[in-house]
């Protein structure tokens, strides 16, 4: 089928098989490797990104629910080569152990930053309750998503 969507902004074009997962078009055919493969069956949260602004499992989303669709991932949110508010905050608040969970991290984190710019740690622990982390740095994932949020000052 002929897919014709957006990618951190960008219009996408490609011909391809409508049962191929968005987690593959992304690494295998745009390059974006930032999103990450773990359970590849909807638990573990590696490699969520936003689609319409709404946090989804690229490894159950499939092209052929792409045709028109906003989709963002972790490579959109750095802007000129500066990190945006929540990479940094996880970077400052020592949020990244071994790295793998974090892009879905920060894709729930920012899904969650969208609908609600002040959210309590327990709103927070709810939002990311399907990202897990197996270096298990939860207090600081936490603390990195609050830091953000008092950054944003409510603009997520
Ligand atoms: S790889 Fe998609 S949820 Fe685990
Ligand atoms: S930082 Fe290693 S899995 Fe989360």
């Amino acid at each position: 089928m002929r897919l014709n969507f957006f990618v951190n902004g960008e219009p996408v074009s490609l011909d391809t098989d409508p049962q191929r997962r968005l987690l593959d078009i992304l690494r295998e055919d745009l390059g974006l490797t930032g999103t990450k493969e773990g359970c590849s069956e909807g638990e573990c949260g590696a490699c969520t990104v936003l689609m319409d602004g709404e946090a989804v499992h690229s490894c159950l989303t499939l092209a052929a629910q792409l045709n028109g669709r906003h989709v963002e991932t972790i490579e959109g949110l750095e802007k000129s080569g500066e990190l945006d508010i929540l990479q940094r905050a996880f970077v400052e608040e020592i949020a990244v152990q071994c790295g793998f969970c974090t892009p879905g991290m920060i894709m729930s984190a920012k899904a969650l930053l969208l609908k609600n710019p002040n959210p309590t740690p327990e709103e927070i622990r709810t939002a990311l309750s399907g990202n897990i982390c197996r270096c298990s740095g939860y207090v600081q994932i936490v603390n990195a998503v609050s830091r953000a949020a008092r950054e944003m000052g409510g603009e997520a």
